[in-house]
């Protein structure tokens, strides 16, 4: 039996969407891939509001979080740390051999751009390395803010990490000056994992130019250049999941994205008033992801019990993230699922704990 996915990605998958990667390969030099991937940017970039450089790489997003430390950093970033995704900006720059400092703040907790504005006066920075939305501790870092006071700093450009939000949450990329924004097919644009999204201010494409060892696969202004000169991209993508991208973004475009964060907002609002009457929420308060919960096991149930039990009834949600495993459970609302889903599936969690009503 398939299990309705309630997990932070891979998330559910239409089947019209599924559907429409199963229709015959075009090759990626000719003229049909050029209609077909210029359709997809002006597509993406007329969504998010933006006409900041966009392209598809066909990886997943942690490529473009790599490709951002080594196109926009020579030396010094400053990676945000306060769970196990931002951790992971910190071990890439490391890995890049840059100078990474951490900003590190308790899971569960959200990170202040008074905390930013702090280190940025301590030490010069080239940029600032975030995750909008901590999969794993399921808080939403304050963008909006933390963007203001990037802004009192002109050389530093902001990285985000928005896997688990864009497409989903509102993410203003031109008003809270993002210069890479990236993300993942697999999240909350409700597509097979694959294909990484990145989204590119023309600040960061001008840096990019002085720095070294940029690298190839997702060296920006090669990616840029090929774009410009044939519409299309440098290495063989993938394809068949283009042909889904291309007609998911047309189903978002129907909807609208003010109706799909409503949605996000009101599935969040039904987990999240369900986690507080039953457990508590692991995210501090006030910072809560619009796209997936973190509920504290409270009650001292077994996790993969009730995982399995929901399996056996065509549900499955996910444990705590790592060192949360056990003593929490993430149950995510985000993609194309309905408030009339996140209901169902509450309700089967009610009962099989025996929860009232
Ligand atoms: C916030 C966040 N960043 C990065 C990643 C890594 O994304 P990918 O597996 O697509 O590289 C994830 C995956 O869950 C995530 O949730």
């Amino acid at each position: 039996m398939h299990k309705k996915l309630f997990i932070p990605g891979p998330t559910e998958v239409r089947d019209d969407i599924l559907a429409a990667q199963a229709k015959p390969l075009i090759g990626h030099r000719m003229k049909a891939m050029t209609e077909l991937y210029t359709g997809i940017i002006n597509k993406i970039q007329d969504l998010l509001a933006t006409k900041n450089f966009t392209f598809v790489l066909t990886a997943s997003g942690t490529a473009i979080m790599e490709g951002a430390i080594r196109n926009c950093v020579q030396k010094d970033v400053l990676c945000c740390v306060n769970g196990a995704f931002s951790e992971r900006w910190f071990k890439i720059a490391k890995a890049c051999d840059k100078n990474a400092d951490a900003l590190s703040a308790d899971w569960g907790k959200a990170i202040k751009p008074e905390m930013i504005e702090a280190k940025l006066k301590e030490k010069k920075y080239e940029a600032v390395a975030i995750v909008q939305n901590e999969t794993s501790t399921t808080v939403r870092n304050p963008l909006a803010e933390i963007g203001d006071v990037i802004k009192k700093f002109p050389d530093v450009l902001l990285l985000v990490d928005t896997v688990s939000s864009l497409m989903g949450d509102k993410i203003d990329i031109n008003t809270w000056g993002i210069d890479v924004c990236l993300t993942s097919s697999q999240k909350a644009f409700a597509l097979p994992p694959g294909l990484a999204i990145g989204v590119v201010s023309d600040r960061a494409l001008k840096k990019a130019e002085s720095v070294t060892g940029r690298g190839h696969y997702c060296n920006f202004q090669d990616i840029k250049d090929y774009y410009d000169k044939k519409g299309q991209t440098p290495c063989t993508p993938a394809i068949t999941l283009m042909y889904a991208l291309d007609k998911q973004l047309d189903k978002i475009k129907t909807e609208g994205m003010d109706n799909r964060y409503k949605r996000h907002c009101a599935m969040a609002k039904e987990v999240q008033d369900w986690g507080k009457k039953y457990w508590s929420l692991f995210a501090e308060p006030g910072y809560e992801s619009v796209t997936v919960t973190c509920m504290n096991n409270t009650r001292k149930i077994n996790v993969a019990d009730l995982n399995k039990e929901l399996g056996n009834r065509g549900f499955a949600i996910s444990n705590g993230y790592g060192k949360l495993k056990e003593q929490a459970f993430r149950i995510a609302h985000m993609g194309d699922l309905t408030l009339d889903e996140v209901k169902e599936l509450l309700k089967n969690i009610n009962e099989i704990l025996k929860l009232e009503g």
